[in-house]
């Protein structure tokens, strides 16, 4: 099928990319000629694993190219994916500006079309968006009665720095969808996928979405808060506690005298809080959207609550083991929302960093891929500095705290930690470090563990 899809971001052209590996003839369209011409010259703009080989293959069967003129790309396709963003407005809320113009721009182009054509919302929108929003533009600018033309709502559940085997191994393919007609034809597009496909309406695709991230951002949330109870509580240690929930059985089940271990339990597990692109946003938007339909949302609005403060944890555990934070000399280990990526929007390590130098501390950040030469969101007037290794985002420090579970800090060994000052303290801020092997030789400390004073070993 020849594919239009409108956004060729992380998801537009993952998306794109998948859909011409798997034969499909796609154009992807964005307002942005610098990504336009790379796409052309079969260069990724975004760095995904495997996304410059699937691109390079695709291009040289000719199967994906890139403009940034969306009428022609619209005509040209039966298919039609909206894929660009739906930040969020000051309020929490969702921006749909984007989502507005490029219907209006699709429902132009398709007033020069008699054909077909079905329009497929792709990006994350909430409940009734595709009904209330997308439909009536589209019907409105083409002259169209929608029914002329079919509408689907397909989210997407692509993770960064996997969206390429999350798009090429999908657990699921949800289509909301108008009619059956609009259905059909998504579903003859995802022909090649084996997987589980369900044909739901357009707002319960829209709702399945947000669900599906809330839960998981929950699942944080509600960890850090018994994080948080065990940090009070002498005696507990959260990463244990949560082992000892992790077996039960109906979370973790036995097979063949084996546990399971489904990977929703990673999310069952203590931090620093979540960032990225997509759970702030999300839940903020969902939380939102029910205070529109006059529904409080008590859960979400704790979800985000825990999350807002959870950074702090590092600082504060550093503030009480030290005295003061005041001229003290604090490495932050990880800068990315997560590791193997570069992105660094929502990053707790943000939050954590502007409550330091607040404290007036002497702060160093030091991240394995982000640096002052990449950073995509820079931290604007922030005075910190970036370590250029991890030996010197260390050496002759008070403190180290660890936000980001990148696999190089599996290095950090307490001689290392010595190494220049007497005894620093390392703050544990995913439960990421082997306890024993810091425990009676360093100031180790993970978060959601009440060490009193009097353990610490005195330097
Ligand atoms: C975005 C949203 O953030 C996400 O919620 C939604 O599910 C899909 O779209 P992402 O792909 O990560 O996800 O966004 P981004 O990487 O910012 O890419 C969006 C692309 O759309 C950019 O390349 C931008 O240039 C392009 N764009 C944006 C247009 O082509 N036209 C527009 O009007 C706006
Ligand atoms: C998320 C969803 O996973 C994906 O399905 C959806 O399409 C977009 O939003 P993403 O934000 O890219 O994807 O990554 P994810 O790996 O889920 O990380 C989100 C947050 O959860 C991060 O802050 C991360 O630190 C945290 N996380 C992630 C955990 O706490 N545990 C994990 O095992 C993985």
């Amino acid at each position: 099928m020849k594919i239009s899809i409108i956004g060729a971001g992380y998801v537009g052209l993952v998306t794109g990319v998948g859909l011409a590996s798997v034969g499909h003839e796609v154009f992807c369209v964005d307002v942005n000629e610098e990504k336009v011409k790379k796409i052309n010259s079969g260069i990724s703009p975004i760095y995904e694993k495997d996304l410059d080989k699937l691109l390079k293959k695709a291009s040289s069967k000719k199967l994906i190219s890139a403009t940034s003129d969306l009428k022609s790309a619209v005509l040209n396709s039966d298919i039609t994916f909206i894929t660009v963003p739906t930040p969020s407005q000051n309020d929490g809320g969702i921006d749909l500006s984007f989502i507005k113009k490029i219907s209006h721009q699709i429902g132009i182009a398709l007033l020069q079309k008699n054909k077909y054509h079905l329009i497929v919302v792709k990006s994350t929108v909430v409940p009734e968006t595709t009904q209330d929003i997308v439909i009536p533009l589209i019907e409105k600018y083409s002259k169209k009665n929608v029914g002329q033309f079919g509408v689907c709502m397909n989210p997407e559940f692509l993770r960064e720095g996997g969206a390429v085997y999350d798009f090429m191994n999908p657990d699921r393919i949800v289509i909301g969808q108008l009619d059956k007609k609009s259905g059909d034809k998504l579903a003859e597009v995802y022909k090649n996928f084996k997987t589980d496909i369900l044909r739901t309406s357009l707002n319960n695709a829209e709702m399945i979405k947000y669900t599906n991230n809330a839960l998981l951002a929950t699942l944080i949330s509600f960890s850090n808060e018994i994080a948080n109870i065990c940090q009070q509580t002498p005696g507990t240690d959260a990463f244990e506690v949560l082992k000892g929930v992790h077996l039960d059985k109906r979370f973790n089940p036995i097979l063949n005298n084996k546990r399971v271990n489904p990977n929703f339990l990673t999310y069952l597990w203590p931090g620093c809080g979540f960032g990225g692109s997509c759970f702030p946003k999300d839940v903020k938007a969902l939380a939102a959207f029910a205070k529109k339909k006059n529904y409080n949302p008590l859960i979400l609005s704790a979800v985000l609550d825990v999350n807002k403060k959870q950074p702090l944890q590092l600082s504060s555990l550093a503030e009480k083991n030290l005295g003061t934070l005041e001229n003290k000399k604090i490495a932050v280990l990880g800068l990315a929302f997560k590791p193997n990526t570069d992105d660094t929007r929502e990053s707790p390590a943000i939050s954590l960093i502007k409550e330091l130098i607040s404290k007036k501390a002497k702060v160093s950040v030091y991240d394995p891929i982000v640096n002052s030469n990449n950073i995509k969101s820079p931290l604007s007037g922030l005075n910190f500095k970036f370590a250029n290794s991890l030996d010197d985002a260390i050496k002759g420090k008070d403190a180290c705290l660890l936000v980001t579970s990148w696999q190089e800090f599996k290095n950090i060994t307490p001689e290392l930690l010595k190494n220049g000052t007497k005894n620093p303290l390392l703050i544990d801020g995913r439960g990421f470090f082997d306890k024993k092997e810091f425990e009676g030789k360093t100031n180790y400390l993970p978060i959601g563990k009440n060490i009193n004073k009097k353990n610490i070993q005195t330097s």
